[in-house]
């Protein structure tokens, strides 16, 4: 054949909170070649806030490229069989920059970031009726108001920062989300890149109509966003445009999605009440509910799965989103000095006695899905003289199975009918302990896949389609999984339940 000994290959660029990498798929048979991966700084410049370097972020992800594709090189393949590139990305994450130079005018706004805490209490006042009625946007854009969402965090660089606020009234500010900005960079950047972002980012901003796909006027006056700002709104699988430099120069980009759509798609969750849930930074549960917009009364954000061509109609999704999850970890690694390394929370965990019942409430940003209270705070209650650290660690990592729970309880109801097993993936999923828990806690099976870069995978598949729209069926590695099965009785799952929700009532508030 005209291809090299793996045959036509696809690259993924996923780049996350923590970290980016490239990985080279086989596209006949979703086998990883090889990949690279690279940590990425954060910035904490303020109690609650953080950011990260726009270029930065370009710089992880080239360097992961270079690194993938030297691998390649040296294993025997040529670079040149790389068909097509797909992109996902941390969601959320707001950048700012100027069309003609392409200098970002502030660093990102990680998703996390909690500064615009006081831009929500203004903007609530601004609610018609002064009803201050957080859900009064849901029925456009599926979301509530919270400061996790883009357009919140766009607001707030517009009232604050006065190069936003010129570069916006110029008519020279661009607005993009992390996949809009490596695609322009890699596309040209000033010199003709492709201003874009997909459907699923899109949903997240709180600008996009969830019905018709399209920035909504009524979103655009209610945050004062120009549409000038804004990137023209894609499909998840179509050729956006080409790399302009650099070891794949020429190869067309050709799929997008925002990184737990991506972990959706990875995980072939391409039917109406599949889901999953991603263990990384936060966690995420996505639930396929086809060509339904399910509008959550449980606090469940209604979100676009993917949409795989743009004469294709969009999937949609319901989702829990949970904004601690192997964060805690790290926190109990940074801050508490309890470990070394997050990886060997599950051995101190394990050795942690069974004796009275430690919750950890880690609501560091607030708490998310299905709360959304950005008031509520951490809290660690239940502590006796026989605690040590190794119950603290253990107590962060149940927490993000009760924080599952909650989101499966929510979905459960407002779907109807109850999952019956849940498909997870993502770093913390190599914890068996954690996935024994999560199973116990919430009293179905779980199923973790054998290949776990999910993410990835989904970005290299719907990229792979965005090329060539004859092959939607998805080659996906048949590897053994793992099956972890509820043990412990309804009774006791109930009583550990309740633990949870009691220490959840007292980290509301806090922050008053
Ligand atoms: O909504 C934020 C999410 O996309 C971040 O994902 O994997 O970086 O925690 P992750």
């Amino acid at each position: 054949s005209e291809y090299g000994i793996f045959g036509p290959l696809v690259g993924s660029i996923d780049e996350g909170t923590s970290s980016a990498r490239f990985i080279i798929f086989k596209a006949n048979s979703s086998e990883v070649v090889t990949s690279h991966q690279k940590e990425l700084t954060q910035h904490f410049p303020q109690e609650g806030w953080v950011e990260q370097d726009p270029y930065d972020i370009l710089e992880v992800v080239t360097t992961c490229i270079h690194k993938a594709v030297e691998n390649l090189v040296e294993l025997g393949g040529k670079p040149e069989d790389i068909i097509a590139v797909g992109v996902t990305n941390q969601r959320e994450t707001t950048i700012v920059w100027d069309k003609d130079t392409g200098r970002p005018l502030h660093n990102a706004i990680v998703w996390l970031d909690m500064r615009t805490s006081s831009t929500i209490e203004k903007l609530l006042d601004t609610v018609p009726n002064k009803t201050r009625n957080k859900n009064y946007l849901k029925p456009l854009c599926g979301l509530p108001l919270s400061p996790y969402f883009s357009a919140v965090k766009l607001r707030w660089l517009s009232d604050n920062v006065n190069a936003v606020k010129n570069a916006m009234k110029n008519g020279t500010c661009l607005f993009g989300t992390v996949d809009t900005w490596i695609i322009w960079n890699l596309t040209g950047g000033a010199n003709g890149g492709k201003h874009i972002t997909d459907v699923t980012n899109a949903s997240r901003t709180m600008l996009m109509n969830i019905e018709n796909l399209e920035w909504d006027p009524l979103l655009l006056k209610f945050f004062e966003v120009p549409k000038s700002v804004l990137p023209a709104i894609k499909s998840s699988s179509e050729i956006y445009g080409y790399i302009s430099d650099g070891p794949l120069a020429g190869k067309p980009i050709s799929g997008c999605l925002g990184d737990q759509q991506a972990a959706l798609v990875g995980q072939m969750c391409l039917q109406k009440g599949q889901a999953k849930a991603t263990y990384g930074t936060g966690c995420f549960v996505l639930y396929n509910t086809g060509d339904i917009r399910v509008n959550s009364s449980r606090g469940l954000l209604t979100t676009v799965a993917y949409q795989l061509g743009s004469k294709n109609p969009p999937y949609y999704a319901l989702e829990g989103s949970v904004a601690i999850a192997g964060a805690a970890l790290g926190w109990l690694r940074d801050n508490l000095g309890l470990l070394e390394n997050a990886k060997d929370s599950q051995g101190l965990a394990e050795t942690a006695t069974e004796n009275g019942s430690v919750v950890f409430v880690p609501a560091f940003s607030g708490l998310y899905a299905p709360y959304w209270r950005q008031d509520a705070r951490g809290v660690i209650c239940g502590i006796t003289e026989d605690t040590n650290s190794n119950h603290i660690i253990k107590a962060a990592l149940e927490a993000v199975c009760y924080q599952v729970r909650d989101i499966l309880d929510a979905m459960n109801e407002d779907c109807g009918i109850p999952l019956q097993l849940l498909k997870v993936d993502g770093g913390m999923t190599s914890n068996n302990m954690v996935m024994q828990m999560q199973a116990d806690l919430v009293g179905i099976n779980v199923i973790k896949a054998g290949f776990t870069e999910s993410t990835a995978l989904g970005a290299a598949l719907v990229a792979y389609w965005g090329v060539d729209s004859t092959t939607q069926v998805a080659p996906i590695p048949m590897m053994n999984g793992t099956t972890y099965y509820p043990q412990i009785s309804d009774d006791e799952r109930d009583m550990r339940y309740k633990q949870w929700k009691m220490a959840v009532d007292r980290s509301l508030g806090w922050d008053q």
